[in-house]
Order: structure tokens, then C-alpha cells, then sequence
């Protein structure tokens, strides 16, 4: 079970012959992901949502676009785009949008039941489980997941070989990228924790099934032995807490919020914060703010409760609503909620709480779900209504102000992703550029990097030639290494995680210059690499062939891609081991780069309020910013990233693929963002 195939090729084009329009196989999938098997047919009559992502315009154009407002030499730095210029900018050409509407019109699917998404780039529909068959030539299972969690899914399908170029994928089909996994492998973790809590001496945890062979270590929780006083800065190197994060990083408890600012975290579960234990961490660590709770944005269908422990996230009921695999550990979200609150106070944080109940949620979903929630948003449209977006052809968009585009906080940080090797190439690139629209929009878009060093998520590692999307994984133990997405996205910025060294008072290492922190090898590894799918972007080009040519790797093509035309990451790190948070109703130490993320977001929203308070825009996008001014950062050079049997990557000076760049040094980076137009 541990050992599925998943092979998905993207486009293949096998021409299978129709007396109409002849039909081209659009994506293929051979087996269903590890876990889920193929049950019964569908109901002829039963109601599928169907979507069609159609290609979208002047894609070509966008890194250069995004780099006009994100590259510290350009004159038109942190002039961000607004929603409606990115989506008249990527809107889909007329002729694919008509030649589409054509076909579905062919096959009795038009007029009112099509509707185009604000975002102009999906045509949606409901539509009959024959008339999808038949219009896709495919045929729909319900597959079952170990948990018992349905999803509907084909292996194969084809649309007419003319509209391939109009067509990016056709949803649902063969993607099972609902379902995603936290990055802690939360699946039995809960159980796991639950036995450690009757077990004093828990120490750290290795859960495994059925997600794959369990590497220990992982992201994680201990229960501490606290021999020693949390508050006190020399024990920074055992118990991390926020004034630990502001000397390690040297910026101060925040004074006054600006109302343009806004910062928020993604949370894909039926779970929120427990609104005790974020009382309890604010009694010890912000006592003014006893009671403040989160911005809740409950979206597409996110489901939030309250009333059970947060630990029992494995229980029935829970189960009954939304897969396990998408729910982030308790102890994630608690560090998550708290950190973020706690550094950025008294800024508000939003907590975007995504998750569809009956498909569960993706990041796609996510995306959507900040494009429709935009359009009710200042006495824009109501979603429920006015999904169908006044067709905007002939002539162009139309579309009402304001809507249209995507509203986000203009920083987001998400502790959860996906094996690359799990998505196909295709899909990935197509949120890829959802991501750089949110760059040209000013908003930062953080993704933790992993936290199994080259490994992928529980540990697993690549078996085979690796053929980008078609992937099979070993037990762990070898094979090659397995790097995350969307941290790979070249418009991301991918956050590794840091340690202070034992031993190490951090107030005396910074007064002598000494660096207090290596990378992170207590319970979890910070998640690093190269992507199998994405080029090496431009603005990481330098850093990236000095460390080939200065620290070759011990490894070869087998291992990874080496031809140093791919993206590495992570971009910088920031602390990630011994966090301080409230779960539950006690103290545990929280570990990962779970915690590395929403850290490294509250000081991006602290540098944020800081242009805003001078008149000037979001920083959005950083890293054609910290590439070009690796400075800014605190290098980390000592430490590795373990994984796959072998000792993974190594920090080294300058950047490298465990920690990246380094650290935050928030004065530096103030001065240096506060100094950009
Ligand atoms: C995927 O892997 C299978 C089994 O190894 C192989 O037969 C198939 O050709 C591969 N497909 C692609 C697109 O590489
Ligand atoms: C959590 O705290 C409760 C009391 O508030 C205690 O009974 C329980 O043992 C604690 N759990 C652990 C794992 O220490
Ligand atoms: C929280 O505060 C209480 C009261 O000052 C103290 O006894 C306890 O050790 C603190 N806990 C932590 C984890 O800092
Ligand atoms: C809390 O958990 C219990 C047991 O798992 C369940 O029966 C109950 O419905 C849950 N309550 C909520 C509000 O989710
Ligand atoms: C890789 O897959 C092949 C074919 O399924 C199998 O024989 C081999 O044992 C696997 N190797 C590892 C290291 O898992
Ligand atoms: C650092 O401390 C931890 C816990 O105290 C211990 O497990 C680990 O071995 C130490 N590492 C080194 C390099 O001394
Ligand atoms: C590595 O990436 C480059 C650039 O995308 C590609 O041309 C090459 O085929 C890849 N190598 C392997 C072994 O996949």
C-alpha cells in the first residue's frame, strides 16, 4: 500500500477516432494515489461540477511584468497591478473562450448553464454524469481513500484535438489534488500524540500510515522538560518564544497597526484556534492581548468549530466533514494562530480558514476563494448570485469595478504542501501563475519548505527515471530526493527552518557577531532541493551556480537535478525548533517549518506597515529584492538536510538549498525595502 504508483502524463496525444470532432486524449492517469482505491460507477443522473480551465492570455509576459514591480532596479518598483488589470491582462483570448463554448454547445451544454469565473480564465458547469462521459469520452469512479473519504475522479480523458491549445485541464478528472497533506503528516499523528500525552516522556513522534513510509523525524510536538525559565533570552536555545524571535531577528514588539496593512494565514481544516489556549500563550507572552482573536475568513465552505479540544482533530466527527489530510496538526495551528498574532500585534490577523466539505480543499480553491470573496467586498457582487460574470466578448472586459481579480492580505503565509512528484506539470504551472498575479498585486506569498530536508512529505523519496509527474516513491531509505510545491513555484517565496545551536545564548552570540543558529536537525529537517519542473528563475541564477561551483554536491542526476537550470529552494529561513505554544491547555515545544513561515510573515507585515506609514506600497514579491541584496539576511552556513539515506544538502556561505539566504536581519531589511520607491 505504502508502495502506489501514480503515473499522470499531461497531454498525451494517442488520437482516438470520432466521426465529429475528433477527440484527443488531454491527461492520462494509470493508477489512483497511494491510499485511495476505485470503487463503483457513477449515477447516470447524479450532478458533477464541472470546470474548464482555459489557457490563459500573455502568461509569457508575466515574469517580466511581475519583475517591472518587484526588482529593486526598476523604475516601477512597488507600482503593484490592481485585480482587474491582472485579470484583463491574462484573460483568455476570445477565440479559445468561443471555440470552448462551441464545443460544449455541440454536446447540449450552453447558454445560462456556462458560467466564466471573475477571473475570467474557467468556464463552469454543472452538468449530468453522462453528459460529462460523454462530452470528455471518459468514463467517472468514485474512489474510496483508506479513511473512507470519496472523490470522483477518471483515469483518462479527451476533448477535441483542436481546442488542446484553448485548454488547460478539464476538472474534476484524473487530479486528486483535493486532498491535501499537511506538512506534519497529521494522518495517525493524533492518535500518536494522544498516546505521548499519557506518557510523560513523550519526546518526539514519528507517525506513518497511510500516507507513505513514516522517515522519522518530521514536523512535530514535544511535551518539554521546562528546567529552565522561558522568558529568560538565554534559553533561547531550548524554549523559543516571541522575544527570542525579536533578538534573534532584531525587530521590535509592534506599536501601532496601519489600517492598509493586513496579514493572513491559511488553515485548511475544520479546526480553529482554541480560543482558551490562545488566552493562555497571550497570559504568558502578550498580556494585552488577552482576547483578541483572529479575523476569520470562513471560505468556500471552510468549516470552523470550536468546542473540541484541538487535539482530537482525528475524531469522528471531524472524519464525517473533511479528510484527515487536510486538517494541519493542532500543534501547527496553535504556533501558527499564536505566532502571527503575537508579532503583529496589534495588526489584526486574518485566518483564512479554507475547505470544501464534500471535494475538500486546494490551493486552487483557496485562490478562488480570495478572487470571489473580493467581489462581495466593497459593495461588490454577491458570489452565490452573480458567479455568472457578465460575459465580457466581444469588446473585451466590462466586468463591474472592484470585481474581478483577487483580494488577499498582502502577506499569506500556508504551512502546508504537496510533493512536486504528487501534481502534474500542467497544474502546477497553472497555479504558478496564479501565484506571480498575486506578485504583480503586491501580496507576499510564503509556502514552508518541508520539513524532511530533501525528502518529500513522510519521508518519501523518488523511485525511478523520474519523469516529471509520473512518479513512484521508495521506502525512504534511497532514491531520489523529493522536493516540495508550490515552494518550487519560482513566485513563491519558500521558507526553511533554522535552530539556535545548543548551548548558545543568543544575546551574547549576537553582541559578538557570533551566529547563534545552524539548520534546523532537532525532530524535523529543513525541506530543500531542486525542482523537477520549474527553470531556474533569473533572480536566483547567481546564487545558485555559486554554490555548484563553490560546494559541488556529493550526488549525481540520480539524485536530483543537477544541471543547475531548475529552481532551488528555500529562498531564506528563519527558526523553526523548540516553539513555545499553548495546545490543548498546555505548553509544547513545536517544531518546523510550519512555524519558520508565519514567523517570517510577521516580519514581512511589520516591513509592510512601515512603507505604508511612508506613503509607499507593499514590498509583494521579495525575491528579485533579497537575491540581489543577499545582505539583508543573516547567513546561515553551518547544518544539513538529511533525507533519503543520505545527509541531503549542506548550509554552507552564501546561499544554499537548506536554509537559502539566511535569516531575517529586520533593520537591515527595513532600511534597505524603506529605501525602494
Ligand atoms: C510512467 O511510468 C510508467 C511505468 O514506469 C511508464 O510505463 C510510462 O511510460 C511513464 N510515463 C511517462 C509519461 O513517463
Ligand atoms: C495537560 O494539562 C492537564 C491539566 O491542565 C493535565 O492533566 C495533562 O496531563 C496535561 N497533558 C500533558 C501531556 O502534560
Ligand atoms: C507561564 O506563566 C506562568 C506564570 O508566570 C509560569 O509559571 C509558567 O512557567 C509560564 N509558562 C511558560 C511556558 O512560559
Ligand atoms: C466534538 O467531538 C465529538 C467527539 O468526536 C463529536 O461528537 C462532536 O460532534 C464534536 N463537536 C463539534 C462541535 O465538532
Ligand atoms: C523501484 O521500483 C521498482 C519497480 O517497481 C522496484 O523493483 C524497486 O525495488 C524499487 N526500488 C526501491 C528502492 O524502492
Ligand atoms: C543538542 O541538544 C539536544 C537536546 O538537548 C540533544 O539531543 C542533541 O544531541 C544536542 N546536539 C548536539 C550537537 O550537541
Ligand atoms: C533537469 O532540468 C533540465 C531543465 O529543465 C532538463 O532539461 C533536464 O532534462 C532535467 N534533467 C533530468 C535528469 O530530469
Amino acid at each position: 500500500m505504502f508502495f502506489s504508483t501514480l503515473a499522470i502524463s499531461a497531454l498525451a496525444t494517442a488520437v482516438i477516432a470520432s466521426p465529429v470532432l475528433p477527440h484527443a486524449v488531454h491527461e492520462t492517469r494509470t493508477t489512483a494515489p497511494s491510499g485511495w482505491e476505485k470503487r463503483e460507477i457513477l449515477d447516470r443522473r447524479a450532478m458533477l461540477p464541472m470546470k474548464v480551465a482555459l489557457t490563459q492570455g500573455n502568461l509569457d509576459k508575466g515574469w517580466d511584468w511581475l519583475k517591472d514591480v518587484s526588482h529593486p532596479s526598476s523604475a516601477k518598483y512597488g507600482k503593484h497591478w490592481s485585480a482587474k488589470d491582472v485579470a484583463e491582462a491574462f484573460a483568455p483570448s476570445e477565440g479559445s473562450v468561443n471555440a470552448v463554448k462551441a464545443w460544449l454547445a455541440s454536446a447540449g451544454i450552453a447558454g445560462p448553464r456556462i458560467k466564466q469565473s471573475q477571473s475570467l480564465n474557467w468556464l463552469e458547469f454543472s452538468a449530468t454524469v453522462d453528459e460529462a462521459e460523454d462530452l470528455l469520452k471518459t468514463r467517472y469512479h468514485v474512489y474510496e481513500h483508506e479513511s473512507g473519504q470519496p472523490h470522483i475522479a477518471c483515469e483518462e480523458y479527451s476533448i477535441p484535438a483542436h481546442l488542446q491549445e484553448h485548454v488547460d485541464f478539464v476538472y474534476p478528472t484524473v487530479h486528486f489534488d483535493a486532498k491535501i497533506k499537511a506538512r506534519a503528516v497529521p494522518e495517525d499523528a493524533a492518535e500518536d500524540m494522544i498516546e505521548k500525552r499519557d506518557n510523560p516522556h513523550g519526546g518526539s513522534w514519528g507517525p506513518g500510515k497511510p500516507w507513505g513510509p513514516w522517515k522519522p523525524p518530521g514536523g512535530g510536538w514535544r511535551m518539554p522538560k521546562w528546567h529552565k525559565p522561558t522568558n529568560d533570552l538565554a534559553n533561547c536555545d531550548e524554549y523559543i518564544t516571541p522575544d527570542c524571535l525579536r533578538a534573534l531577528y532584531q525587530f521590535p514588539i509592534n506599536r501601532q497597526a496601519n489600517p492598509k496593512n493586513s496579514y493572513g494565514i491559511v488553515e485548511y481544516s475544520p479546526q480553529a484556534y482554541v480560543p482558551s489556549d490562545l488566552d493562555m500563550f497571550f497570559r504568558n507572552f502578550s498580556q494585552q492581548q488577552v482576547g483578541n482573536r483572529p479575523i476569520l475568513d470562513s471560505i468556500d465552505g471552510g468549516v470552523v468549530q470550536q468546542t473540541n479540544m484541538s487535539f482530537n482533530f482525528n475524531g469522528e466527527s471531524d472524519l464525517d466533514l473533511v479528510h484527515p489530510s487536510l486538517q494541519l496538526p493542532a500543534f501547527d495551528y496553535a504556533n501558527n494562530v499564536e505566532y502571527a498574532m503575537t508579532l503583529v500585534y496589534p495588526q489584526q490577523v486574518t485566518l483564512y480558514q479554507a475547505g470544501d466539505l464534500v471535494e475538500g480543499a486546494s490551493f486552487d480553491d483557496f485562490l478562488d476563494a480570495i478572487d470571489s470573496s473580493f467581489c462581495t467586498y466593497d459593495g461588490g457582487d454577491d458570489p452565490n448570485q452573480d458567479a455568472v460574470y457578465p460575459d465580457p466578448y466581444p469588446g473585451g472586459y466590462k466586468g463591474p469595478k472592484n470585481c474581478g481579480g483577487y483580494a488577499a492580505t498582502k502577506v499569506i503565509s500556508t504551512s502546508y504542501g504537496y510533493n512536486e512528484a504528487d501534481l502534474t506539470p500542467f497544474y502546477e504551472q497553472r497555479q504558478c501563475h496564479e501565484y506571480m498575479k498575486l506578485g504583480l498585486m503586491g501580496v507576499s506569498v510564503l509556502y514552508s519548505s518541508g520539513d524532511y530536508g530533501v525528502a518529500g512529505n513522510g519521508g518519501q523519496c523518488i523511485n525511478q527515471t523520474f519523469a516529471p509527474g509520473n512518479s513512484s516513491y521508495t521506502n525512504g531509505k534511497s532514491g531520489k530526493f523529493n522536493p516540495s510545491f508550490p515552494g518550487t513555484c519560482p513566485y513563491v517565496t519558500s521558507v526553511g527552518a533554522t535552530q539556535v545551536k545548543n548551548n548558545t545564548d543568543i544575546s551574547k552570540a549576537l553582541a559578538t557577531g557570533t551566529q547563534p543558529e545552524e539548520a534546523c536537525e532537532t525532530v524535523i529537517y529543513s525541506g530543500g532541493g531542486f525542482s523537477n519542473v520549474f527553470p531556474l528563475p533569473d533572480y536566483q541564477s547567481a546564487a545558485v551556480h555559486q554554490w555548484f561551483s563553490k560546494f559541488p554536491p556529493p550526488y549525481g542526476a540520480d539524485r536530483f537535478n543537477n544541471s543547475q537550470r531548475t529552481r532551488g529552494h528555500p529562498d531564506l529561513s528563519a527558526n523553526g525548533a523548540n516553539y513555545v505554544v499553548s495546545v490543548d491547555g498546555n505548553f509544547s515545544l513545536v517544531y518546523g517549518t510550519s512555524a519558520s513561515s508565519p514567523t517570517t510573515g510577521s516580519i514581512l507585515t511589520l516591513i509592510n506597515q512601515a512603507r505604508y506609514n511612508a506613503g509607499k506600497s507593499s514590498i509583494g514579491f521579495i525575491n528579485p529584492v533579497i537575491y540581489a541584496n543577499p545582505g539583508v539576511l543573516n547567513d546561515i552556513t553551518e547544518g544539513g538536510n538529511q533525507g533519503c539515506g543520505t545527509p541531503g544538502f549542506q548550509s554552507a556561505p552564501g546561499w544554499d538549498p537548506v536554509t537559502g539566504l539566511g535569516t531575517p536581519n529586520y533593520p537591515k531589511m527595513l532600511k534597505l525595502f524603506l529605501g525602494l520607491p
